[in-house]
Parts: C-alpha cells; structure tokens; sequence
C-alpha cells in the first residue's frame, strides 16, 4: 500500500485519497438498501456461518476496494437500518443528517477531550455546550457537567460523586483518599424498581455491591410510590442502614413513566440524601414547548444524566453528565506531569481529563453544537414533540381495540401494548415480524410478555402506524390460522 495511502497529509494525492474512500464508503452503503425495512431478516446461525468464513488477518492486505467489496456483499446488507420507520424496539435512535457529517469532522480529526494540546477547539466547544445545557436544565452558574460515553457511565459518575459528596458531609471521610468508609456495607441507594440495570452495575463498580441498591415500587402510571418510598427509607434508617441517594428516572427504558423529581426532591431533603435524575431518555423533551413540562424540573437534582444519542437522535455515542455543583466533579480531577500540568491550566489552558472517568475521550460535543446549530431550538421542538405526539397516537388507536391492551399511557415516546392471545402470540408475532424486517420490542409487565414501541424516528407517520397496527393484526391472524390448521 502506498505510503499516500496510511493518513491525511496537506498533499492533493493524500486528499484525494481520502475523498475517493469516502465516496466510495457512501456508494456501498447506499446500495446496501433498496426497500424500507429494518433488517434484512437472514437467520442468525446463517449470518455467523457466513461471517465466520472471511480470513479477517490475511497475510496481505486485500486493500481499499476489494475490503469493501466484500464488506459491501457480505457485512452492510445485514446491518440494522436504524433510520427505518419499521424499527421501534429500543432507546436506539437513527442519526440525523447533519450529524452524521459531524461525526466524520470528528474521525478525521481524531482529537481527545483530555488535554488542551489534544483538542483546542473542541474543548472550547465542550465547555461551552455544557455551560448552555447546564441553563437548558434550569442550574446556575456553580453548575458544570462533562460529556461521557453514555448513560451508563453519565449514571455511574454521578452515583460516584453521590456517594463521595454524602460520605463527605455526613461521615467527614474522604472517599477519593481512604476508599469506601468503614460502614460502606450500610450505604442505600433508592430507586424504581423500573430504574435502569446502571444503578446495580455502578453500586457493584463502586464496591457497594448490588445488596446497596434499593428498588422502590411503583404506582400504576410506573412511577416511584411516594409514600411507599418514605416508608422504606424510614424503616431502613430506624434499622441502622445509611441511606445516601435517591435515583428519580426521567424517562424509564420500558415505559418511559417519569417519576415526580419534586417529592423526591422533598424526600431526599428530609433525610439528607444526594438526589440524581437518570434523564438519559427524557431530557429530550426540554426542547419541546408542549409536552416539557412532562418531566418536572430537572434542576431540583443535584446531577442530571442527558443522553444524546436517545430522544436527540445524535449518533452513539453521546452524553453528559451535569452537576448542580461544579466542586462535585473533583471527585475526577487528578494530575499527570505529561498530561495537565498546573502551570496550564492557571494560564487558561483547560484540560478536560479532570472531569472525566476517560482519559481519551471523543470529540462528541461537535455533535450536538453542529446539530443544535444546524436546526435550532425550533428544528428540535418539532422533533421532539412529534415523536412524542405519535406515542399518544399509537396509544389512543390501541387502547381501544379489542385486540390489544395498553396498560399505561405514555408519557414520553413509548408505549408497552400486548395483544390480548397470550404470552406465545406476542413471542411469535415479534420474531414473525423480525424475519420480515420490521423490529418491534418486547418486554415483561407484571410477568405478562408485553411488546413495545419505542418512537423515536420523527419519519414516522399515523399511517405507518397505522399500517404496523394492522401488519401485527394480520401476523397474529395467520398465527391463530396456522394453530387452527395444526
Ligand atoms: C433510563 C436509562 N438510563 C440509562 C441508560 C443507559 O444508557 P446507555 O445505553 O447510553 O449507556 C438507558 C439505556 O437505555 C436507559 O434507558
């Protein structure tokens, strides 16, 4: 391969280069759908048989064209599409256009968030996007906040500054310095018993072990039962265990209920807990003028995970973590001589790697500066509010058809519906849809097999609803069909 070939170089070949390839890259992409479906719905033992089958460290390399050849025949028609109308299972949204190019300013230039020499302009670019989401969240100008990899890690961060801000004030121990304190096996955590499986994973990581997570029920619209919650955190506190945080989920994976930040905010109060707002679905809807009211008022939490690449349809990954109080974020800051030198950052030059769990860290703030940019604050409260208009839609079509039941209406974008034959109807009727290349959810409610239509796709119409209405209809009929026959 020639040497014009390896990286980008101020040279009209290397440029050239790298436009072919990525001409070429859209090319195969593009002529890797040719219908609207998901998912070209191939068996997954075949998938792996013929994946399994590609030399994938030949000795020499089979260069540009013929590695994408056969990554165009054998890789790209097997991708989930998730820009589809016909794709609903997840908190996994298609990107828009617009950030899809910010992601390749992002690969070409490859910089890392941790040091200012790494990243002039896009540290610049973080820091302001955090100081803009910290005012779109309702804090003040002590807040601050960091992009991370996820929700996942925007959750475990902010247990983790959770729990050492709590030992701090409450026990007078330094976690970051001596570790978990003495009592450390006493520690609770409180939380929906609907609250994302983050919570057991960060108490786990944090070596509180699961037995610290405390799962509170909840009322029949999927919310933390206040008075129930109350209850559990007095016995638990009358019984010698330390409760120090209240977890409010804004937007649950399944349901997307969103429990009352307010009380909980009165709650944590009483008891003098730490209170974090898991929005990684739900802070979507603060770009929405009708239905933002719908999530309470995040600021009464003291850290608020945003996640991007849910209702903001930006590509995985993207998400932040913000804190009421910028001091919370020490609970990261450590130097390194090579790395973030004191006498820098006194001069101005902020490095990031101080408020993160990462060292290297994607430049993932372009992306929604370009896209926030691009649209505006109108462009994402038409997004935002139709897709949450089309879960009401869905809903109030379901709820009154005898062949369905819906039991909780959505509060953001999705809604857990059933059809009334049975636990094996809905089993088959997804997999039957699956392997036609359209992938609806499916969940558990109260040990009943549910399924699930998570709306994030603003190309989703009424009629598409309508018409996937009528396909499970249809794919349930041929099932009942075929049990008559058999
Ligand atoms: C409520 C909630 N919190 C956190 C997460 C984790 O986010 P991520 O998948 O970005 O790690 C999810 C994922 O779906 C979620 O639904």
């Amino acid at each position: 391969m020639s040497e014009s070939r390896t990286v980008l170089k101020n040279e009209p070949e290397a440029r050239a280069e790298l436009k072919r390839e990525l001409d070429r890259t859209w090319e195969a992409v593009s002529s890797s759908f040719s219908d609207d479906s998901a998912f070209s719905g191939i068996d997954p033992n075949e998938l792996r048989k013929m994946i399994s089958l590609i030399d994938f460290l030949p000795e020499e390399g089979l260069g540009f064209d013929r590695a994408l050849e056969l990554t165009q025949e054998k890789i790209l028609p097997h991708m989930l599409r998730t820009w589809s109308t016909d794709y609903m299972p997840h908190l996994h949204s298609p990107a828009m256009l617009e950030s899809i190019a910010s992601e390749l300013m992002i690969s070409i230039y490859n910089n890392s968030m941790d040091s200012w020499d790494q990243s002039p302009a896009a540290t610049e670019v973080e820091l302001a996007v955090i100081r803009l989401l910290t005012k779109l969240f309702g804090y003040d100008d002590k807040a601050d906040g960091c992009f991370t990899s996820g929700g996942s890690q925007s959750n475990i961060s902010a247990v983790m500054m959770a729990r050492d801000a709590w030992c701090a004030r409450k026990l007078g121990w330094d976690v970051k310095k001596k570790g978990n304190p003495p009592e450390y096996q006493t520690l609770r955590l409180y939380t929906s018993e609907l609250s994302h499986f983050s919570m057991d994973k960060a108490c786990h990581m944090l070596g509180l072990g699961y037995d610290a997570v405390v799962k509170l029920p909840v009322d029949s619209l999927c919310r933390i039962d206040i008075e129930k919650a109350e209850k559990i955190i007095e016995r638990d506190t009358a019984a010698g265990l330390l409760p120090f945080c209240i977890v409010a989920t804004i937007g649950t994976t399944d349901f997307g209920s969103v429990d009352d930040i307010c009380a909980l905010r009165r709650l944590a109060d009483r008891y003098g807990l730490m209170l974090h707002a898991d929005a990684a679905y739900g802070s979507g809807a603060v770009m929405s003028s009708r239905y933002r009211e719908r999530t309470g008022d995040l600021s009464l939490a003291d850290s608020i995970t945003v996640d991007f690449h849910k209702m903001f349809l930006l590509p995985i990954s993207c998400s932040a973590v913000l804190v009421k109080e910028a001091s919370m974020l020490d609970a990261f800051q450590l130097h390194a001589d090579y790395l973030n030198r004191e006498e820098d950052e006194e001069d101005g030059y902020v490095n990031l790697v101080g408020k993160s769990m990462q060292t290297t860290r994607r430049a993932d703030a372009l992306k929604v500066f370009f896209s926030f940019l691009t649209r505006g604050r109108k462009g994402f409260d038409d997004i935002i509010s139709r897709v949450i208009g089309n879960a009401q839609y869905f809903y109030s079509k379901i709820s009154c058809d005898s062949d369905f039941l819906a039991p909780v209406p959505p509060v953001l974008s999705s809604v857990v519906f059933a059809l009334r034959d049975g636990d094996e109807a809905n089993r088959k009727v997804r997999r039957a849809l699956l392997s036609q290349g359209t992938v609806i959810g499916q969940t558990v409610m109260n040990g009943r097999v549910m399924l699930k239509f998570t709306l994030l796709n603003p190309a989703l119409s009424h009629s598409h609803i309508d018409a996937l209405i009528e396909r499970i209809r249809t794919s349930c009929s041929a099932l009942r069909g075929a049990g008559d026959k058999s």
